[in-house]
């Protein structure tokens, strides 16, 4: 019976911090003085903030409680203790490398393995992942299934790596040439879409066959394992604990940002089941994060993300979740929102292309979606496309992606039902007024990761329309 009562978050709030929507002429000054740049707008400004899920959750009242019980000596601490025995119960990788978060695993990690012209393949690889592959001298190789590059396809695990062109590409570069396998569940720039378990398999009998490390970007790991559930009849029975951890049992270890499926808004690890290479990898973690016992963290957020990593398992607590995500995704689609089916676990993903049909990808239509669903509603969401995939460090040149998306991040515990109706009623306006939205040009354009500082300039519809 009660499973036929209505969605409704499974906590109460405690604390709230106000937000307030302003004009749209404000909304428009925000965004000619942010060079439109969604990164760069005051936060204040900003009525539905779905930037990210990153490092955005609320707390629960015993993660704050746990902060008060930190430890902040230098070494030895307790905090680390508990930190490394959560990892070790969740994830089942005995050796904790703490880290401020996500990319300083990335930074450890790729230290450890990678070695300047090597390969790192993956699903789709997360903007800092490859930018830290591309730091070490290798490159980063996506190798998703290519249903990942249809958005009409709403295919259950979209985010599986294609184990046959995997294969194809170590067999044409040599197993030496390859550093490791890197897969990210969810794979949050392909959409936030799962991977099954029988794919991991799948990679883990890849690994071993070619005698290369294999390992996770498990930062929405709990995530990965309920759309696992929902999705693989043979899961259903199953917990998402237990699905989390036959997830990990397949990989030698992972990295993992804590400011997501962690629950905290800072931190981050590398785990490993191999301790000789956690005695390699922990050099590397003493010069770039500090003491192996915080890793760039005070002992309180040690506390907070060890409590997190057991809190976010809670199923009642990712039904609400993910059936959030899923309910935005529903709207916006019975608004005749042009999306990226299915809904991800952790966002929605709006298709630009076909949103603005009339601006052509040399002209960012992703970039212009998001500044004008900021415009309409004070909804900020963040360019998945052109901008963020930047140009290949080799050849100069704009990498042009197969897709053009405004990603909608949904925060961990932040936004009632009635938010995303904001939302949604939002998108249907910036719908309506498709026609006369243009595109962009840059006016800055650093060299790294360009998207989070680049300045923007509006081209005017009329001006595309003569082009
Ligand atoms: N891996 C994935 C899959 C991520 O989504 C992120 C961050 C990172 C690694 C890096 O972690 O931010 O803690 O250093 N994603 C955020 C986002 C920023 O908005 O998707 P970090």
């Amino acid at each position: 019976m009660d499973d036929l009562l209505p969605p409704a978050e499974p906590f109460r709030a405690k604390v709230v911090e106000p937000i307030r929507r302003l004009t749209r002429s404000q909304r428009l000054r925000a965004l000619d003085g942010a060079h439109y740049n969604l990164f760069l707008l005051k936060s204040d400004d900003v009525y539905i903030d779905l930037l990210t899920d990153s490092g955005t959750s609320a707390m629960s009242d015993r993660q704050w409680g746990a902060l008060m019980v930190g430890d902040e000596a230098y070494a030895g601490s307790r905090s680390f203790d508990r930190l490394r025995q959560a990892v070790e119960d969740v994830l089942g990788f005995p050796h904790v490398i703490p880290t401020h978060q996500g990319r300083g695993a990335e930074h450890v990690l790729f230290s450890t393995l990678v070695q300047p012209g090597q390969y790192v393949l993956g699903n789709v690889h997360f903007d800092t992942t490859r930018a830290h592959i591309e730091h070490r001298g290798a490159a980063a190789e996506d190798l998703a299934v290519e249903a990942i590059y249809d958005p009409h396809d709403a295919s259950p695990f979209k985010g599986n790596l294609d184990v046959e062109r995997a294969d194809a590409f170590i067999r044409d570069v040599g197993p030496k040439a390859v550093a490791l396998i890197l897969v990210t569940v969810t794979c949050n720039t392909g959409g936030g879409q799962p991977v099954s378990v029988a794919n991991l398999a799948a990679v883990r009998a890849l690994a071993d066959r070619w005698n290369i490390p294999f390992f996770l970007d498990a930062c929405r790991c709990a995530e990965n394992a309920y759309l696992v559930r929902q999705r693989d009849p043979g899961y259903a029975g199953k917990t998402v604990a237990a699905i989390v951890r036959e997830m990990c049992s397949l990989a030698d270890g992972c990295t993992f940002s804590a400011k997501k499926d962690g629950l905290a808004n800072i931190g981050g690890f590398v785990a490993l089941r191999d301790p000789a290479l956690y005695q390699r990898a922990a050099p590397w973690a003493v010069l770039f994060e500090g003491f192996l016992t915080y890793g760039g963290l005070a002992g309180r957020d040690l506390e907070a993300v060890a409590v997190g990593l057991l809190e976010v398992l809670d199923h009642d607590y990712l039904a609400w979740r993910v059936g959030q995500v899923q309910r935005l995704w529903t709207g916006l689609r019975d608004a005749g929102v042009p999306l990226v089916a299915p809904a991800g676990g952790h966002a929605v993903f709006l298709d630009a292309r076909r949103f603005l049909r009339h601006v052509p990808q040399d002209a960012f239509p992703a970039q212009a979606l998001a500044c004008a669903l900021y415009a309409d509603g004070g909804v900020r969401g963040v360019e998945v496309g052109g901008v963020m995939a930047g140009r290949d460090p080799r050849t100069g040149q704009e990498r042009r992606p197969r897709l053009e998306l405004v990603r909608l991040a949904v925060p961990r515990r932040v936004y009632s039902d009635a938010h995303m109706t904001v939302v949604i009623e939002t998108a249907r306006r910036t719908l309506a007024r498709r026609a006369e939205i243009g595109g962009m040009r840059f006016v800055y354009e650093p060299s790294v990761l360009r998207h989070f500082t680049a300045h923007f300039a509006p081209i005017p519809a009329a001006e595309l329309a003569q082009a």
